[in-house]
């Protein structure tokens, strides 16, 4: 059967379907394919594997109807595809969770550590030559040790953060998440709140882990940054759109909060112009599960899913 790739992936997935007995087509083109040029890849194939770039549209899913049976998205987030249209056209979709979460968490520690330690401020007075000694005051930064964290959104990633920073760095933790779950309180000691606002007006530490829906886009908006502390830090590795990004700019360019460090944007590529030139905001280009290990376990898990269906059995990882 024919697997059409939106994007060249890591090895091993491309491997496994290949190991299969299918014919796989990568795009040649290695960058963000146009919907036309999705429509015509992705037309006569059996399955398609999709990347959280690409639109997955309704006029897409209808143009691959005919032959394609499978849509696996590489990423554990899915709000790029419309997949109330995928199931009315009978396309199954699938994600990759849990193969990214150890490498997610770590990187919301990294971007939390980084702004708290200045670290990237710090390197860059090093490189400019402006280091000239030992001093009792320069670029004094923040612990994490036994500040309070709040999480927003305690899915597998959330939970993980939440873990890290009770175990890892004695962080008392507070949680807001549709769903209580007082197993979990149990077991890292965490306290619910009924409120994202609850969690911004007493975190130190603000880290949102929820996915990118109607009702969480522009979740944190400039009422919520103005109940956040004045020394308190905001950390995004989930989807831009959560955070309405201008507002969160004129929260730091005026102090409002202490810092923010951010993993993904609103408008990806593009970040607010404003960003670029404040020192208390760090920046990542949506790297979070962006190591080796993760990036091949990712493409693992899309080819799995696909195989099966292929076979016509239940994939492991529906998201509808
Ligand atoms: C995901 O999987 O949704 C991440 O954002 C990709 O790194």
């Amino acid at each position: 059967m024919k697997i059409f790739i939106t994007r060249k992936i890591p090895n091993r997935g491309i491997e496994l379907l290949q190991g299969a007995g299918h014919e796989v087509v990568v795009s040649p083109h290695d960058q963000v394919l146009t919907p036309d040029e999705l429509i015509s890849g992705g037309q006569r194939a059996d399955a398609v594997l999709t990347q959280l770039t690409d639109k997955i549209t309704r006029d897409v899913l209808e143009a691959w109807k005919p032959t394609v049976k499978i849509v696996a998205n590489y990423a554990v987030g899915y709000d790029n595809i419309d997949v109330v249209a995928a199931k009315e056209l009978g396309i199954v979709i699938t994600n990759t969770p849990d193969v990214l979460t150890e490498t997610v968490a770590e990187h919301a520690f990294a971007l939390m550590l980084s702004i708290a330690h200045r670290v990237v401020e710090a390197d860059k007075f090093m490189r400019a030559g402006k280091y000239i000694g030992w001093e009792p005051e320069l670029l004094l930064g923040t612990d994490l040790s036994h500040k309070t964290l709040g999480i927003v959104g305690l899915g597998r990633i959330g939970s993980l953060v939440a873990h890290h920073g009770a175990k890892g760095f004695n962080m008392r933790v507070l949680y807001y998440d549709v769903k209580r779950n007082e197993n979990f309180e149990k077991e890292v000691s965490a306290e619910f709140r009924d409120t994202a606002e609850a969690v911004f007006e007493e975190a130190d530490f603000i880290s949102v882990h929820v996915p990118l829906l109607p009702t969480t886009r522009h979740l944190v908006n400039a009422d919520l940054l103005r109940k956040m502390k004045p020394t308190a830090y905001l950390i995004n590795t989930s989807r831009g759109p959560i955070v309405d990004e201008h507002a969160l700019a004129e929260a730091l360019r005026d102090k409002v909060i202490k810092g923010a460090a951010l993993d993904v944007f609103e408008n990806e590529p593009a970040m607010d112009p404003m960003l670029k030139d404040l020192d208390n905001v760090i920046v990542t280009p949506h790297i979070a599960s962006a190591t080796e290990e993760t990036r091949q376990r990712m493409g693992e898990v899309a080819a799995k899913n696909i195989l099966a269906v292929l076979k016509n059995k239940a994939p492991a990882n529906p998201v509808q």
